[in-house]
């Protein structure tokens, strides 16, 4: 939510500055600005909507500034205009601030800046911030800092310049900012993209720390005054991993990634066993509560039929903007896994925060290398799926997925049960089996051009599949503006069925399964009301055919393992329908990657 870019150094600062907040676009598009330190005075240049109407301000190219900061915003407090884009200035314009998060108080806040004579020009909350540091500012801009966050309630990454010194401030609680090192240069971003092709060796700034940067270095203080030493971190990843490549969009690109993005989280944890290294006695473990938002909810509840089908160990899931605010009944013997693609997400970081309040075990299953929730959690499976870039998810899901299928076989495994041998192998197989599924995408692409007008459509499935309908929904909804609800099939008969007429697209996930036939019975039903019917198959001479207006086969599996290869036809389903109806497929309208805020 929102992208924080900063640079201090010999480099040319605009481009650096622009071409950073574009590797950070997918965190918020409505709006975005610059403010920059040339001879001794700030110039801020702001603009509605994405990136590149900032970059063609024709006062951006007379700029010769020795450092600046960025911002590319998604809207929380005030529509998305130029005057509630950041940086904010102060009254004075002597400084300027850029925020991500929420300031929580800030309308006290505003009446008590607004009774002193300070003059409030958005409607943002992170306007406040510029105006108590103003407050405070003397001739110490840190203490200045300090004092003024020490009155905010809420959350913030936040980076801080003035007019009178050559240095830029970082401060961050709750949300993520990322220090990166280089020769006579340092850079600040809210992730790791925007400074990679710069430098490799990053700091992660954790909460209630402040950093200071200038161009020969960074110290960073806790809040309360003291040092932090901080360790350096080397990114594995490069600067390729980031870019498009010869796919049209990024969700495109990831999509396909899958067949590597699931060898790797596989990579050295299967062979005649299962090797994870998480470190935690899971024996006295009674229950099993998977917590998570959005995309990584939907693999949470696949995670609880493998977990309770491998290990017999009760498992619920719940929303993590639920689960912390619901006083919820934890005991040391419960283990919370909190799944994130980011590893960032405010609600899911919160409910971590609250199982670890109560003495849950908590484990994290996380795509982000360093990331916060990584930070917190007492063990954790990394997901090593590499970057994911579209705001819709998709190798990060089949990962997870996969993450959590590991991880309910390794307790059985703790447990003292056998392993089944089949499962292992199948395992082994999935990459090769999502690159032949992915051969699909041209036929999915037919299919999409049919439905691309569709006002509605409905995703059915059972069991293990049911949570992949769901997901199948999400995707399209997200990207295609198209409304989409994700049934179990058998429900279909208490209510949605009323919905079903020649104009209701119906997809089924109708590969094979104990309850096959049942499926069958509930696309005769559809059909029956002249419902179309796309159905997702694995079994070449099922009568599936006979029913269905377009059969999509996919590689046979075990049923275990189906979520994972029925995903990608409805990943490329989503995609081929927003792609064709010309729509943003990576930037879809009103969302962002990571959800810092609540
Ligand atoms: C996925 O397509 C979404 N954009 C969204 O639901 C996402 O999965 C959710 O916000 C959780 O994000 P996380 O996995 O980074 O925590």
């Amino acid at each position: 939510m929102c992208g924080i870019i900063g640079y201090i150094g010999d480099k040319k600062i605009i481009p650096l500055l622009i071409n950073g907040l574009k590797k950070l676009e997918y965190r918020g598009y409505d709006s975005a600005g610059i403010c920059v330190r040339e001879n001794q005075e700030l110039r801020t240049i702001k603009s509605k909507g994405r990136i590149s109407e900032l970059e063609s301000k024709k006062e951006l190219n007379s700029l010769n500034p020795d450092l600046g900061i960025a911002h590319t915003r998604w809207a929380t407090h005030g529509i998305p205009d130029e005057k509630n884009a950041h940086p904010h200035t102060d009254c004075k314009n002597q400084l300027a601030i850029v925020h991500n998060g929420i300031i929580e108080n800030y309308s006290s806040l505003k009446k008590l800046l607004e009774k002193e004579g300070h003059e409030i020009k958005s409607e943002t909350d992170s306007e406040i911030i510029a105006h108590l540091i103003e407050k405070f500012y003397k001739d110490d801009l840190e203490e200045a800092l300090i004092k003024a966050l020490k009155l905010t309630e809420g959350a913030y990454g936040l980076a801080l310049i003035s007019k009178n010194e050559k240095k830029i401030l970082a401060a961050r609680k709750g949300s993520p900012l990322v220090i990166g090192v280089g020769e006579k240069e340092m850079f600040l971003a809210s992730d790791v993209p925007a400074i990679l092709e710069h430098t490799k060796k990053v700091i992660y700034l954790h909460d209630n720390e402040i950093a200071t940067l200038t161009k020969e270095g960074y110290q960073v203080k806790h809040m309360n005054g003291e040092y932090v030493n901080k360790e350096i971190h080397e990114i594995k990843y490069s600067v390729e991993n980031l870019e498009k490549g010869n796919f049209k969009h990024f969700m495109l690109k990831e999509i396909f990634e899958q067949p590597q993005a699931i060898g790797n989280t596989l990579r050295g944890r299967i062979k005649n066993q299962l090797k994870l290294t998480l470190n935690l006695d899971l024996s006295s473990i009674k229950r099993i509560i998977l917590t998570a938002c959005g995309t990584s909810w939907h693999s949470a509840l696949i995670g609880k039929h493998l977990i309770e089908k491998f290990t017999r160990i009760p498992a619920e899931v719940d929303y993590a903007s639920e689960f912390r605010y619901r006083n919820p009944i934890l005991t040391e013997d419960d283990l919370v896994v909190v799944i994130s693609q980011s590893g960032e997400t405010a609600d899911t970081l919160a409910a971590l925060r609250e199982a670890s309040a109560r003495n849950a075990k908590t484990i994290g299953i996380v795509n982000v290398v360093g990331s916060t929730i990584t930070r917190e959690v007492n063990s954790g499976i990394y997901l090593h799926a590499g970057p994911e870039t579209g705001v819709a998810s998709t190798k990060a899901f089949t990962s997870q997925v996969l993450a959590l299928l590991l991880l309910a076989l390794y307790i059985r495994q703790e447990k003292g049960l056998a392993l089944d041998k089949e499962i292992l192998e199948e395992i082994n197989l999935l990459p090769e089996k999502i690159q032949k599924t992915l051969e699909i995408s041209d036929y999915v692409r037919t299919i999409a051009e049919k439905f691309k007008d569709s006002k509605n459509f409905l995703y059915f499935g059972r069991g293990i599949n049911f949570p992949v309908a769901l997901e199948g929904a999400l995707k399209l909804k997200e990207i295609s503006y198209i409304h989409a609800e994700g049934y179990p099939a058998a429900e279909m008969k208490h209510g949605p069925i009323a919905l079903v007429d020649e104009n209701m697209p119906c997809v089924f996930l109708a590969t094979k399964s104990e309850l096959s036939q049942k499926v069958l019975s509930n696309i005769e039903e559809v059909r029956a009301r002249k419902g179309k019917i796309i159905s997702v198959v694995n079994d070449r001479n099922s009568e599936y055919k006979n029913f269905s207006d377009f059969v999509i086969e996919v590689p046979e599996t075990l049923e275990e393992l189906s979520p994972i290869i029925n995903s990608i036809p409805l990943q490329l389903l989503a995609y081929h329908i927003a792609d064709l109806k010309g729509l943003d497929v990576d930037k879809p309208r009103n969302l962002a990657k990571s959800v810092t805020v609540e």
